[in-house]
């Protein structure tokens, strides 16, 4: 890896961000593992962590502008740099019966941490990526996200995942041509807690593509929605 990249991953104390974390690690990155609860993060950072791998754990909440701004102040005053800001954490509260008309709290909490935290924190991050002229922005998103596929039920899930990729096809544009590359990922159906048992994937292969993403090199694309490193239909 060129030099070392210090990469934030969010909601990294399980499921697909672990495994992010896990890999990036072992790419060469410096990984701050973002969990909500410390103690939880402390101990999955400790369990990815040996064979000359050092992962360290930040209190993240995404539904906190305060944990987001006190985390990227933390890590910066320390590092003096992010160059990978994985935007991973996500919640699905709802199911295919979903009732917006009694439940639109569910769909107010589902937004604030899949996407206005993801929002804030990129636009957090994106003036500490400028001062370097390098940055790798990966929201994670879902085929569930997709206008062109979208079905029926998970309305808060879906619409959450649909704003992430807006988040993506802004920022990349408002920054376009500053080595900065930002782009969103349908990770496929994975065995996580999220995912469950009878998803088709491994969390490996989920892992696969956000990390691809993570690690682009200068010439690689921008403001794109990928599945299994193949860029997909919004
Ligand atoms: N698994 C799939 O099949 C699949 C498919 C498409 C997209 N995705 C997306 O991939 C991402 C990861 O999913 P996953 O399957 O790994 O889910 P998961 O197993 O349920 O893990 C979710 C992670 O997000 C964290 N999180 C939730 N709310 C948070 C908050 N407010 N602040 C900080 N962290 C928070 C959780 O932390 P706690 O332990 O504290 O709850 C946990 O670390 C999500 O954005 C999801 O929508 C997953």
């Amino acid at each position: 890896m060129n030099g070392e990249r210090t990469a934030l991953v969010t909601g990294g104390n399980r499921g697909l961000g672990l495994e992010i974390s896990r890999q990036l690690a072992h790419a060469g990155a410096r990984v701050i593992l973002g969990s909500r609860d410390l103690e939880k993060g402390k101990a999955a950072a400790k369990a990815i962590s040996g064979r000359g791998v050092v992962v360290e754990a930040r209190q993240l909440d995404m539904a906190s502008q305060d944990s987001i701004r006190e985390c990227v102040a933390a890590v910066t005053s320390h590092y003096q740099r992010i160059d990978i800001l994985v935007n991973n954490a996500g919640v699905m509260i709802d199911d295919e019966s979903s009732d917006p008309i009694h439940e639109l709290d569910v769909v107010r909490e589902t937004m604030e941490t899949n996407v206005y935290g993801p929002l804030l924190l990129a636009e957090l991050v994106i003036p500490i990526m400028k001062t370097r002229r390098y940055g790798r922005i990966v929201n994670l998103s879902s085929g569930m996200g997709s206008l062109t596929g979208m079905g029926a039920g998970y309305v808060a899930y879906r619409m959450s995942k649909a704003g992430i990729n807006v988040v993506t096809r802004v920022l990349a544009a408002e920054t376009m041509g500053m080595g900065i590359l930002i782009n969103s990922v349908d990770p496929g159906w994975a065995r996580t807690d999220m995912g469950g048992k009878g998803a088709n994937r491994t969390v490996e292969k989920g892992a696969e593509t956000p990390v691809w993403l993570s690690l682009l090199p200068d010439s690689g694309p921008t403001g794109g929605f990928f599945h299994d490193k193949t860029q997909i239909e919004w």
